[in-house]
């Protein structure tokens, strides 16, 4: 089985823009088609369709069919919760997300030709920002309607910490053999990223994403903020702060506070810097 990902860029754009941007034909794909242009929003689909690969043209799936099923099938579903929610005066006409994807998904994948090949789209994500995304996984089977099996919340939180890595049953030379400039007594500091993933089952729609970020910034960003994790920490007072540890803490603190609100921890990812991070537990768990 072969698994094909394409992105889709596009714009949610005013009303007004709509016809005008599509006469005006702007060419800038990598942008996003529709153009981005005046108040656009900016908007990433990505649509992940499993299948073999038909044996002349190597394709599971073109994916102009991926584009066109997302821009005829699934634009106008942005548009509508976009123009709904930005004229709302009350919240229960503000649209949910979630369920907004839900519907484009069920319509992106009902367009897509599911029975050439065997195919099935497998998974939809909605990136609305490069720090939260939406995902809709389907129950893969190509001769079902697609129902949804579950959804992926996503956030990305900052925090700033000094550590110092260093093992006190080791010797002095040992920790700065094993740990370099790391082991500088007086500590340094990362400004850490944190992505926490969060799957949700149908019946827990909609998912309050406000929830889920007051969680992640009670429980370790106001936690661990600001501190130095080897002094400040009890949960580092024996543990070595390494991205490691920190990655699987912020797990374990995080997984029951997420489960008493239905929905259950996918995996923690932290970032120690722009080149090193540590997902955990590995694989989506
Ligand atoms: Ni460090």
């Amino acid at each position: 089985m072969h698994s094909l990902e394409r992105t889709v860029r596009l714009s949610i754009l005013p009303p007004p823009d709509r016809a005008r941007v599509a006469a005006e034909a702007f060419v800038n794909g990598w942008a996003g088609v529709p153009s981005p242009v005046g108040f656009g929003v900016h908007a990433e689909i990505t649509v992940e369709v499993e299948g073999e690969p038909d044996p002349t043209s190597g394709y599971v799936i073109s994916i102009r069919e991926i584009d066109d099923a997302v821009r005829e099938a699934g634009l106008p579903h942005l548009e509508r919760a976009f123009d709904a929610s930005f004229r709302a005066t009350r919240p229960d006409e503000v649209a949910d997300p979630v369920e907004t994807l839900v519907a484009l998904g069920r319509d992106v994948s009902a367009r897509i030709d599911r029975l050439a090949g065997r195919r099935r789209v497998r998974r939809i994500e909605w990136r609305l920002s490069p720090y939260r995304s939406f995902t809709i996984f389907f129950r893969p089977d190509p001769y079902m309607p697609p129902t949804v099996e579950r959804a992926e919340i996503s956030v990305e939180c900052e925090f700033s910490a000094a550590h110092r890595l260093h093992c006190p049953e080791l010797d002095d030379a040992t920790n700065r053999a094993l740990f370099g400039k790391c082991n500088h007594p007086h500590g340094h500091g990362h400004n850490y990223r944190i992505e926490v993933a969060v799957r949700i089952p149908p019946a827990r729609l909609p998912f309050p994403l406000a929830e889920l970020e007051r969680i992640v910034d009670e429980t370790v960003i106001r936690r661990f903020d600001h501190k130095n994790l080897n002094v400040d920490c009890p949960e580092f007072a024996a543990l070595n702060p390494s991205v490691e540890h920190i990655a699987r803490t912020c797990h374990d603190l995080l997984a029951a506070p997420i489960a008493a609100t239905g929905g259950s921890l996918a995996h923690v990812t932290v970032w120690e810097t722009g080149k090193t991070r540590c997902r955990y537990p590995s694989g989506g768990g």
